[in-house]
């Protein structure tokens, strides 16, 4: 049976569908030069060396759109396919980055304690929140997630700008250059892919030109942002509010970001439902069974569309 080396965790539907055409090796129990195919995650990706033993190999299968902890040029060089899940998970992560902006403008965190603790009961109503409504947004990557939030903020009217490396066809103010969008919004939303290009983009002239006033929200990758600065910036009152997805260093979040109060914090859930990530799963293993079968892939990273 051909051998599929598995990294980071899979559900069981997906173990079950890979099981009826792989033997499953685990990273403490595999043969280098045996194993064909990987099926990996967005974080975990797969170490330049564990990539450089694995002589055999064919496929890699990211459960994930991002595929930053890959190196797909690497591996289109070797001649081995790297696939991820895009489209799938467009509506959750848009969902995700709506609700992170309205936990922050309406202070949903502050309030639902507020109730809990009884200081409603003791000390009267909560302190007033700021609308949602009307606000000047700007995206920071507008590829397929990006146009998503765009078009899940439609309810709240906002005025939409983005900046890419390329303009796109659409009725968005685009500027070339990340500062002067941040001067000009009230909200600044990260979705661009990580990785070199894009590592500690927002920095702290980005955070300063958004402003006192300012929101930042990063579903993107924790390298987008420089952290240190974000947490001088929200520490300082020079940037108002953020509510991230995700970490430079997740599992681990900092403590000072952790105790700040001017924050919403999940835990990389941008993706993380039962019906969307059972629609990650399915395409993730599809890719794998339909390279089995005949050498094509269904969704591969562009860096191996020609393969
Ligand atoms: P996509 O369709 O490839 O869009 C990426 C966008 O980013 C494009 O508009 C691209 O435009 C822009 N971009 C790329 N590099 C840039 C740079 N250096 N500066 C400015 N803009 C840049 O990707 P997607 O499917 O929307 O996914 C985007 C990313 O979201 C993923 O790669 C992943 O990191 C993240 N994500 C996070 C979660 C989560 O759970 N939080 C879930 C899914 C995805 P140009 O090429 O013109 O620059
Ligand atoms: C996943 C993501 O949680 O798709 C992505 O890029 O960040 C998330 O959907 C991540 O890939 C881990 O599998």
């Amino acid at each position: 049976m051909t051998e599929l080396l598995q990294i980071g965790g899979i559900t069981d539907r997906m173990k079950d569908r890979l099981s009826t055409a792989f033997d499953i090796r685990q990273l403490d129990d595999f043969d280098a030069a045996r194993i064909t195919h990987v099926v990996t995650n967005g974080h975990d990706g797969v170490p330049p060396d564990l990539m450089a033993q694995l002589t055999n190999l064919k496929m890699i299968s990211v459960y994930g759109v991002g595929y930053d902890a890959v190196d797909a040029t690497a591996a289109a060089a070797r001649g081995v396919v790297v696939t991820h899940t895009p489209n799938v998970l467009n509506n959750e992560v848009a969902t995700t980055a709506v609700l992170l902006m309205l936990a922050c403008y309406r202070e949903l965190v502050r309030d639902h304690e507020y109730v809990r603790s009884g200081r409603w009961e003791t000390e009267g109503n909560a302190p007033l929140t700021r609308s949602a409504d009307n606000q000047k947004v700007g995206i920071l990557g507008l590829g397929r997630i990006g146009q998503a939030i765009a078009d899940k903020l439609t309810p709240w009217s906002p005025e939409i700008s983005y900046h890419t490396r390329s303009p796109k066809d659409v009725p968005y103010r685009y500027f070339d250059n990340l500062v002067d969008m941040a001067k000009h919004v009230d909200m600044l939303i990260c979705i661009t892919p990580g990785g070199p290009s894009t590592n500690k983009l927002v920095n702290a002239e980005v955070m300063r030109a958004l402003g006192a006033g300012g929101t930042l929200i990063n579903v993107s990758r924790g390298s987008v942002v420089d952290e240190a600065a974000l947490i001088e910036a929200l520490q300082s009152g020079e940037l108002g509010w953020a509510g991230l997805d995700v970490f430079e260093d997740e599992p681990r979040v900092s403590q000072a970001l952790r105790e700040l109060p001017n924050v919403v914090l999940l835990p990389h859930a941008g993706s993380a439902t039962v019906e969307t990530r059972a629609a990650m799963g399915d395409l993730t293993v599809d890719n794998l069974l339909q390279h089995l079968k005949d050498g094509s892939v269904l969704t591969a990273v562009p860096e191996c569309k020609d393969l």
